[in-house]
């Protein structure tokens, strides 16, 4: 994707202090979160649809994100913020954003299906630079910037190093308008289970993005995403060695809601094979590889 404008990240501190120091706060935001999510575990009493079928809201994806805009608040009172459940703070083509995710992974979560996570991430002019990623259920802080690495529990991280689709483990999603369209990623989905070591559909897509950083998975791509499932995720891969774009391998543009995310050594193959089965007729690919 394209690299950011780091030039233009303010002067004083040296840049790696500044991104750490974004880092830091980004990680005391999804920690306090993560106590919002563990305190309302199995105690929910508000569980709506707030928009399209299946698309959830509960007390604790609120009160996660109450914890979590005290925070950033506290610290840069200057900069915009783009949070899932309040919405807009300021202009969101500002130097600083914060694209905020409270609970990634709420129909899990709703279900007591123990796999979600809080996310936050940083785009300094339109980039995503910083994410910190906190999933409570397995304890797992997941923590990137660009230039600084990326860890999980402070351990370092890196992509895999699978290099054929055929032997990749892969992750998907799919969003709340599937009902509404053909572009639905079902088609995408079976082919590529079809022709990979499987393709896993976990329900949290910061997680999905986390889990390609750290080698458990090989790709991941989804369409109809907003900003704040992925800003901390895409941050916390590229710091990782991984690779992002849109599926066609042009620049990553965060505000399409479309990404390929990989570990680099499968973009190209992975990119093919969404391209190749857009085009073709459904389920004409079955059968031809056994
Ligand atoms: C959803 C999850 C899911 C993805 C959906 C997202 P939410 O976020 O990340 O994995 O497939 O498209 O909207 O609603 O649980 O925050
Ligand atoms: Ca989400
Ligand atoms: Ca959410």
């Amino acid at each position: 994707m394209n690299s950011p404008q780091l030039s233009s990240i303010g002067a004083g501190a040296p840049l790696e202090n500044q991104l750490s120091t974004y880092l830091d706060v980004a990680t005391a935001a999804a920690l306090a979160a993560g106590e919002v999510l563990q305190a309302c575990w199995g105690k929910l009493e508000s569980i709506v649809e707030k928009g399209r079928p299946g698309d959830l809201v509960t007390e604790a994806d609120k009160q996660a994100e109450a914890a979590i805009l005290a925070i950033i608040r506290q610290h840069f009172p200057d900069h915009s913020i783009l949070a899932e459940e309040s919405g807009q703070f300021g202009d969101l083509n500002a130097e600083y954003l914060w694209a905020i995710d409270p609970l990634d992974g709420t129909t899990n979560y709703a279900h007591q299906y123990p796999f979600s996570a809080a996310s936050i991430g940083l785009l300094i002019n339109g980039v995503p630079v910083v994410g910190a990623i906190f999933d409570p259920f397995h304890k797992e802080l997941f923590r990137g910037a660009v230039g600084l690495g990326a860890t999980c529990n402070d351990k370092p991280i890196h992509v895999s190093s699978v290099n054929k689709l055929a032997q990749s483990l892969l992750v998907t999603g799919f969003a709340y308008d599937r009902r509404e369209t053909l572009d639905n990623n079902y088609q995408e989905f079976c082919y590529l289970t079809h022709i990979t070591q499987g393709v896993r559909r976990a329900g949290a897509a910061s997680v999905d993005l986390a889990y390609v950083a750290c080698g458990r998975l090989d790709g991941y791509w989804e369409r109809g995403l907003s900003p704040w499932d992925l800003a901390a995720g895409v941050a916390i891969l590229e710091a990782a060695g991984g690779t992002v774009t849109a599926y066609d391998r042009r620049p990553f543009d965060i505000r399409s809601g479309r990404i390929l995310a990989t570990n680099g050594q499968i973009h190209a193959e992975l990119s093919q094979e969404l391209l190749h089965v857009a085009q073709i007729e459904p389920w004409s690919w079955l059968g031809v590889r056994g």
